[in-house]
């Protein structure tokens, strides 16, 4: 009896256990359960109310299996999502949303150890290979990082070396966007105070552009900007912002920099550059630059018979450039005989008079285009004027060599009415620098454009 009834209360013992435990478990699995039917619902009026990019996401839940009807409207509507805790963030753009979701994207932060960088503390995003190319990620940042609302980013490669990505890049609501690149291993973020500026005295040429030799330290430094506080009277600053010396004689300008207030003066020495002007062959050069223009004519038997080899070349690398930005440049008129400019300078002043076809028309002889080193670029008339082709020369063409030859209210000193069609050939050296003075060729050669008579 006794044994029988031990034996029986052993049994209940172990039936209660077991209850006890199958209770645990339905306890368990019933607050998971809310959890995820709550989170999965957060996430979800996450992606719907937010027209923002992004969608946080607390680290514990990133195995959490999101709703399909979520991932769709992330795929949908590109929304990135962001796995925050307080070491790492986490990203995943839209197109690596899987029903699962795991690390992809690792941030950490650490101080700099590159050469020309100092040590200072910045935040390191390491692509783990997820993130395709095309996916633009969107990078939360730790508050030692927003509190200037300005950053530099930085690709490190596979050896370590170094790359520029966005200098001076705005932080906007804590965030900043990298488009991940093959290329590199790693990306950080930081920013660089400025120590300090030096700057050197110099001498300069009148009539030239005043490239102040200024130095960083340390030369990384996130912003590089400075303003002028002081202009001394012999220089002037052009449509550009940049500074020309206009007179001879010693002065000094006063830089300031924008966030920093470290002030320095430079003192400036102007001297005159007599213009070299040589004749050969019947052909004016002006310091070795081939002029032609209602000054300056090239002889009727001047005909090198086609387009410069170097200014066609230039042409290709320009247009290959300008492809890969969705441009498409072609050459609608490039080299063009006396004979030729004759016939079209006669046509014109037949149909708009001699006064008006001089505003636009060369007469032959005069046309920069007889020298092989002038071509219109495709459409020649106003209508060409703010499209994206000719947004896109103007911003670019001296990087191949070329200036656009009649910018815009500049008649009275070209001659000629605005073209931005016609682009001139000069070389990438002396493109630069005529299109960082923001002057016409007439101007920075100190040189006229007018008919005799
Ligand atoms: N349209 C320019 C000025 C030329 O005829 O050469
Ligand atoms: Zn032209």
């Amino acid at each position: 009896m006794i044994k029988r009834k031990r034996g029986r209360r052993k049994r209940i013992r172990f039936d209660r256990i077991f209850l006890v435990l199958i209770i645990i478990i339905i306890i368990v699995s019933i607050i998971k359960f809310i959890n995820y039917i709550r989170y999965n619902n957060k996430v979800y009026n996450n992606v719907v109310n937010s027209n923002a990019v992004d969608v946080a996401i607390n680290k514990k839940y990133n195995k959490l299996k999101l709703y399909n009807k979520t991932i769709d409207l992330i795929k949908s509507d590109n929304v990135s999502i962001v796995i925050n805790d307080k070491k790492t963030n986490t990203y995943l753009s839209s197109k690596n949303v899987k029903k699962n979701m795991n690390l992809k994207v690792n941030t950490y932060n650490q101080k700099l150890k590159y050469k020309n960088f100092p040590n200072v503390k910045s935040f390191f995003i390491e692509n783990t290979g997820i993130i395709k190319k095309s996916d633009k990620v969107e990078i939360k940042l730790p508050r030692y990082l927003t509190k200037n609302n300005i950053v530099d980013i930085y690709g490190v490669k596979k050896d370590n070396t170094v790359n520029e990505i966005y200098l001076s890049e705005k932080v906007k609501n804590g965030k900043v966007n990298i488009k991940p690149n093959k290329n590199y291993k790693k990306y950080f973020i930081t920013y660089i105070k400025l120590d300090d500026i030096k700057v050197k005295n110099m001498t300069v040429n009148k009539g030239s552009v005043v490239n102040l030799n200024i130095e960083y330290i340390p030369s990384v430094a996130t912003v590089r900007d400075f303003e002028y506080t002081k202009i001394g009277d012999i220089f002037m600053l052009n449509d550009n912002e940049r500074i020309v010396a206009k007179k001879t004689g010693t002065d000094k300008i006063t830089i300031r920099h924008k966030v920093q207030n470290i002030e320095k003066t430079i003192t400036i020495k102007v001297k005159k550059e007599e213009n070299k002007i040589e004749e050969k062959d019947g052909i004016t050069y002006v310091n070795g630059i081939l002029i032609a223009n209602k000054t300056y004519s090239l002889p009727s038997s001047y005909d090198p018979g086609k387009i410069n080899e170097d200014a066609s070349n230039a042409f290709q690398e320009m247009k290959e450039a300008a492809k890969k930005d969705g441009i498409n440049l072609y050459i609608s008129s490039g080299y063009r005989s006396y004979e030729t400019q004759k016939e079209i300078y006669n046509y014109y002043v037949e149909k708009d008079g001699k006064e008006k076809a001089d505003t636009y028309s060369a007469r032959p002889g005069h046309s920069e285009h007889q020298s092989g080193l002038a071509m219109d670029l495709n459409i020649i008339d106003s209508s060409f004027e703010g499209t994206p082709e000719a947004i896109w020369i103007a911003e670019n063409c001296y990087k191949y060599g070329f200036i656009i030859r009649y910018p815009k209210g500049k008649d009275k000193v070209t001659g000629y009415k605005y073209e931005p069609w016609h682009i001139r050939y000069l070389g990438k050296e002396i493109a630069k620098k005529v299109y960082d003075s923001g002057l016409t060729l007439e101007e920075y050669l100190g040189i006229d454009s007018k008919y005799k008579d």
